[in-house]
């Protein structure tokens, strides 16, 4: 395994839609194993393929119970909505308040090619609807209600 290099914004990368991935050989699971390493490594809450610079349609997040990976995820139902902070790896140090669904159900592929569901609440659903955007080329900063301020941040970080 190895740590990937996340790519940041203002990468044309980031702005592109990912192709689905197709095989599900040796090379996407060493992929996988390094997006997980490279996000536990992070303090992230998840990262998407073309985060690393690869433009396939898969992610990984971990929201405190162990990492789970996404391949060709799409959300197929989604209830009410959450308010919330969000940010990204590819954008350190920015924040943004931003309005998300608070229930998501997701259908993908586990690393083996089995078709899966998941359902997930609150701080999953968020990140499902963050990560898989990433697979469209579509960065939170565009769907925020605004970003925070400076002052915002600073206090932000006193609480940590
Ligand atoms: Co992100």
């Amino acid at each position: 395994m190895a740590l990937r290099k996340i790519v940041k914004e203002g990468d044309p990368i980031l702005l592109k839609k990912c192709r689905p991935v197709e095989k599900f050989d040796q090379k996407l699971w060493d992929l996988l194993d390094d997006m997980v390493e490279t996000l536990a490594e992070s303090g992230g809450v998840g990262l998407a393929a073309p985060q690393v610079g690869i433009m396939r349609r898969l992610c990984v997040i971990d929201v405190g119970g162990g990492a789970i990976e996404f391949v060709n995820p799409e959300i197929i139902e989604t209830e009410g909505e959450q308010r919330v902070q969000e940010g990204c790896l590819s954008c350190p140090g920015e924040f943004g308040i931003i309005t998300r669904p608070m229930h998501v159900k997701a259908r993908f592929q586990d690393r083996e090619g089995n078709f899966c569901e998941l359902e997930g609440d609150e701080l999953l659903a968020q990140a499902m609807c963050h990560e898989f955007d990433h697979l469209d080329g579509i960065l939170f900063k565009t769907k925020v209600e605004r970003m925070l301020t400076e002052e915002e941040l600073r206090e932000m970080r006193e609480e940590e």
